[in-house]
């Protein structure tokens, strides 16, 4: 979501002159646009800020008659500290959070202002705290102000063959670990017209794949355009009718709001890409409900289950919180069973980590370090080894690729399988952006290799080229 917000900052940018550049020694202006989720990235937040405060006096000294970078800091670290950021690091000349970055231009004018009043060459806000400080939830939504502007003018940053699209954000959901509801605020779902209206703008620019994006995407429940609501399932149907868009992806979903309709579009909706990302968290029921995330672990393995019966080829991956607080070692291995009955195809795991403000971080049965770090490890050994065994059953196959971007040798391609593996091969540049047929010939830990068949010249969806890989069949029957 932060590249997608990232993006869209560069949209509103783009018209007051700003234009990406390779690096911050190139910059006039630097936005860290943050993450908050956990300790580690906040943590990162401000030790790249002393690197940047360097850069900034060093600029500074080098061309005293030049006005130096202005610093932003965006995202939900600077929706989370505010006014503290700019207490912190007094040489910052904006924080402002996700929900208000349309007002960019405002804000670039009130630093600029401010620079002009006390800038002496000594460098923009010298230790007299005057940034410019935006962290409100308005009314009027930033999607408002952005969408249209990014699908009329179709100068849609870094629209490649792939892009992001929100369509709901912020959660209700209030899992006792996470500070989403927090930074992100209430839930909130886009018209369905305004998605169709900047999918087609992407459509457009040339974007073949879009990922579908929100906390709860699947709590999606947007205003249909006859005045009644569409769901995800209803949304999708409605996006897969757009001529040229070939993929769909959606992410991230919440296992509470899964429906009847969802499961069906995964087996009728043909440009539906047989990949869901379906955190579980935990396979602790106890621990479920400490999290307050309103599912069991059989519910879970149940929503897996239906999955796999509306589209049997389709890879699961999954999120994993290690060492939450009270988490026994028969709560842990109570995951590690979740693990084994769903058989991942990819998943991310992470140690519990305490976030200020939520009611886990005042539990008092936090579990020591060291055994979070032990579960972590056996967890992702586990996870690990699934995956490779999902990538191994690939050789062999022909499948579908999106050819997305250029690989590190020369005359290397990389592209997206169904199943969101990267794979390599050799082919001629003029080549990407588009999909094609390619067998696999070897699986490696993160990625696979290919051998380019040719061009998927009908320009529709993709078909699975052959039936599901063996590890998932398998493994769904011992769901079912
Ligand atoms: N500690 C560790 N992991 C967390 N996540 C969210 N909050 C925390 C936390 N406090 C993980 C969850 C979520 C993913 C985006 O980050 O697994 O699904
Ligand atoms: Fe956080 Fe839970 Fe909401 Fe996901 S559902 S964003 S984990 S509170």
């Amino acid at each position: 979501m932060n590249v997608y917000d990232s993006a869209r900052m560069a949209d509103v940018l783009a018209p007051l002159g700003y234009a990406r550049v390779d690096g911050p020694e190139q910059a006039d202006m630097i936005i860290l646009n943050t993450c908050h989720i956990r300790e580690k990235a906040a943590e990162k937040v401000y030790s790249e800020l002393g690197r940047l405060r360097d850069l900034k006096q060093q600029r500074a000294a080098e061309n005293p008659d030049a006005q130096p970078p202005i610093l932003a800091v965006a995202g939900c670290v600077a929706q989370a500290e505010g006014a503290e950021m700019l207490a912190r690091a007094p040489f910052l000349d904006i924080v402002f959070g996700p929900q208000t970055y349309h007002r960019l231009p405002e804000m670039i004018a009130r630093a600029e202002r401010a620079t002009s009043q006390g800038w002496q060459g000594g460098g923009r806000n010298g230790g007299r705290g005057a940034g410019v400080l935006d962290t409100e939830f308005p009314v009027v939504t930033k999607f408002d102000h952005l969408s249209n502007a990014a699908a009329s003018t179709g100068t849609m940053a870094g629209a490649g063959c792939s892009a992001f699209l929100t369509i709901q954000e912020g959660c209700d959901k209030f899992c006792t670990f996470c500070v989403v509801p927090y930074t992100r605020g209430a839930e909130f779902s886009r018209p369905g017209l305004a998605v169709l209206v900047e999918c087609r703008g992407l459509v457009d620019a040339g974007v073949r794949e879009v990922t579908l994006l929100g906390q709860n995407v699947n709590a999606y429940h947007g205003v249909a355009p006859n005045g009644g609501t569409w769901d995800l399932a209803e949304l999708i149907v409605q996006l897969a009718k757009i001529e040229g868009l070939t993929r769909i992806r959606y992410t991230t979903s919440h296992p509470r709001d899964m429906n009847e309709r969802l499961y069906a579009a995964h087996g009728d909706c043909d440009k539906l890409m047989p990949y869901m990302h379906l955190p579980a968290q935990s396979g602790s029921d106890r621990i479920l409900a400490a999290m307050n995330r309103g599912y069991t672990a059989t519910e879970y393995l149940s929503s897996v289950a239906r999955l796999r019966q509306a589209r049997p080829d389709i890879a699961i991956s999954g999120d994993f919180i290690v060492g939450f607080p009270g988490e026994s070692e028969a709560d842990f291995e109570a995951t590690m069973e979740l693990v084994r009955a769903v058989n991942y195809a990819q998943a991310y795991s992470f140690k519990y980590s305490a976030r200020p403000g939520t009611p886990a971080a005042l539990l008092e049965t936090q579990v020591p370090e060291d055994v979070r770090a032990t579960r972590l490890q056996r967890l992702q050994t586990l996870l690990d080894s699934q995956q490779q065994a999902f990538n191994r059953q690939m050789v062999g196959r022909r499948i579908c690729l999106l050819l997305d971007r250029r690989g590190r040798r020369p005359g290397q391609l990389v592209g997206r399988s169904p199943y969101m593996q990267a794979v390599h091969l050799n082919g001629p540049a003029t080549m990407l952006g588009q999909l094609v047929d390619v067998d696999i010939t070897a699986a490696h830990a993160n990625s696979l290799a290919g051998q380019l068949v040719g061009q998927v010249l009908h320009g529709g969806p993709e078909r699975a080229t052959q039936s599901a890989p063996a590890n998932v069949s398998g493994s769904m029957e011992q769901i079912v």
